[in-house]
């Protein structure tokens, strides 16, 4: 029986990121966050995620670290709406290297980020993926989130060849 799996949860080390851990924590992103990751380009993966969370919500950036490897992260923030008392706390992103997903290594990032959001007064929280995240969305239903909602992403090809109906010549 393989007995890896426990092993590495129990092993690894949740910790809040720092400026050293910023270049292998975007390239373990740029791994996991690919075009085919989010095709819909609204979410993309690039050095301002991760600087501008670094610099807004620091202590909730965390990383999960095996003997000075980073093996996964989760960044978030907190939203406070206009007219609204509640404290909202968005999972901006969650990735865990692959070959060890499935181990647990998200349950513990995720465990230690909602426990420091309730600790900052957060009432509910958010998390977005594309539809066809099966292994994400399974994840986070496993969490505990419910109340899923459709979100529709539009295009328009704004090249020469393509042109409403209104602005063609009469
Ligand atoms: C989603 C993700 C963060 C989960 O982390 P993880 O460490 O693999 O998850 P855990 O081991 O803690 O939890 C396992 C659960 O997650 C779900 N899951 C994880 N990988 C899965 C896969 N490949 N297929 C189906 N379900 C999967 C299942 O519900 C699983 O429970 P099970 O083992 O009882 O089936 C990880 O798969 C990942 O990094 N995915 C790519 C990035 C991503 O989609 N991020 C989330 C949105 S920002």
């Amino acid at each position: 029986m393989n007995s890896e799996p426990p092993e590495i949860k129990e092993r690894l080390r949740i910790r809040e990121m720092t400026i050293d851990d910023l270049s292998e924590v975007f390239h373990l992103g740029e791994k996991l966050f690919t075009s085919e990751y989010s095709p819909s380009m609204y979410r993309t993966w690039d050095e301002y995620e991760i600087t501008t969370l670094f610099n807004s919500d620091n202590d909730l950036c965390l990383v999960a670290e095996l003997e000075d490897e980073i093996l996964g992260f989760a960044l978030g923030t907190t939203v406070e709406k206009q007219h609204s008392a509640w404290k909202y706390g968005y999972l901006v992103w969650l990735g865990i290297r692959q070959g060890i997903q499935k181990s647990g290594a998200g349950a513990k990032l995720f465990r230690e980020l909602k426990r420091r959001m309730i600790e900052q007064g957060v009432r509910m929280m958010l998390i977005d993926t594309d539809a066809d995240n099966q292994a994400g969305i399974s994840f986070f239903k496993k969490q505990g989130f419910g109340n899923v909602q459709q979100h529709v992403y539009m295009s328009l090809n704004l090249s020469k060849k393509s042109k409403t109906k209104k602005e063609k010549p009469e």
